[in-house]
């Protein structure tokens, strides 16, 4: 369905809408849902909205693996909440593709088909405790980051998705991070637990904000039309520059030999990821990528029979509604 959309409106783009379209972007115009736009525009929206939704959802499997092993009641019920937000986040966020002209099933089929991607980071595993108080801090640490300049994105509903996630993000960070405060006050064994879960995850915080500038492919279009605020390194250099103070608070060293103050930039250096391994992950080949995807393909199978209830329910509705007017 969207594809012939897509078509159909790049055989109508003449210079001159293009410019028209480009001095709304300029002026801090908000396209909305009916508003004319060129089909690369919402080609890029589908995918980084649509590849956004699949993270959400299928970043719920790394720690919904662990709710039934929390160690407290509190930390249970935190980290339950946490991962429900998530699914909201997804729904938002496939509502606000939807509105592009593309169809649930359609981006479902994506994902399951290997032609969308979804955030790198969640082909990793979580092997600890410790590593429920990493991803909080670390990895919506790092989506928060990303995710604050997009609730300024050029396109309404996108936007708008992201004032409300952006809320719910600050809260996982937070808990994560004081899941990890409270490991450090304890035993030994505890702090190297915490130690390892940095050791594991700061490379791969660091690859969730795309390739550097030089290799990433849509920057530059898409910082042009407002669908990113900010390029991939300078996004990568923030989140950088704020955690490692976090990371000295908590009594922790960032596994990074690099990494040092620079007075003349006024912002840290430090090693860049291994991109190699970054660009195995995202094509399939990471730790867990099989793992994550039979997870969400066996999900929507296993579901298939209340979509089909939902829809027989509906067909029923609708012919009583008929024969009622009739
Ligand atoms: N994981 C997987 N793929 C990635 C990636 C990552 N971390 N970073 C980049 N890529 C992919 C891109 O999708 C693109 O591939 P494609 O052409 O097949 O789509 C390719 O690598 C080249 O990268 P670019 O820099 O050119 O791509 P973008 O301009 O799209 O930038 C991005 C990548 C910064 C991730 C951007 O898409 C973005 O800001 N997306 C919105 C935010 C988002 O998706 N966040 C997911 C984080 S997880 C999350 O939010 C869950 C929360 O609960 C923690």
């Amino acid at each position: 369905m969207y594809a012939q959309l897509v078509k159909s409106e790049a055989s109508a783009e003449d210079p001159i809408r293009l410019a028209e379209f480009q001095a709304r972007i300029d002026r801090g115009e908000k396209i909305e849902p009916k508003d004319w736009m060129p089909a690369g525009y919402r080609k890029t929206l589908i995918r980084q909205i649509g590849q956004h939704a699949h993270s959400e959802i299928v970043g719920q499997l790394p720690e919904g693996n662990w709710i039934t092993r929390a160690p407290t009641l509190e930390r249970k019920a935190n980290l339950l909440a946490k991962v429900q937000d998530e699914a909201g986040h997804g729904l938002y966020l496939y509502c606000a593709a939807e509105t592009l002209g593309v169809s649930r099933d359609e981006l479902f089929e994506m994902l399951h088909n290997g032609k969308m991607k979804y955030s790198s980071i969640f082909n990793y595993p979580t092997l600890t405790w410790a590593d429920m108080g990493a991803v909080g801090w670390l990895v919506d640490g790092a989506a928060i980051m990303n995710q604050v300049p997009l609730q300024r994105t050029s396109y309404g509903p996108y936007a708008r998705a992201m004032v409300r996630i952006c809320k719910e993000e600050s809260f996982h960070q937070r808990q994560g991070y004081h899941l990890l405060l409270h490991m450090m006050k304890g035993s030994e064994a505890q702090q190297r637990m915490c130690q390892d879960a940095l050791n594991r995850m700061w490379f791969p915080a660091l690859m969730m904000f795309g390739p550097s500038d030089k290799d990433s492919v849509h920057s530059a279009q898409s910082m042009a039309w407002k669908i990113k605020m900010n390029t991939n390194d300078e996004l990568r250099q923030k989140f950088v520059d704020e955690t490692v103070r976090q990371a000295e608070f908590l009594g922790l060293q960032i596994p990074d030999d690099a990494l040092r103050w620079n007075e003349s930039t006024g912002h840290y250096d430090f090693s860049e990821p291994d991109w190699d391994e970054f660009h195995d992950v995202i094509s399939g080949n990471g730790p867990c990528n099989h793992e994550r995807l039979e997870a969400r393909k066996s999900a929507w199978n296993d579901g298939a029979w209340v979509r089909e209830a939902r829809m027989a329910h509906a067909m029923k509705n609708s012919e009583r509604r008929l024969a009622a007017a009739e």
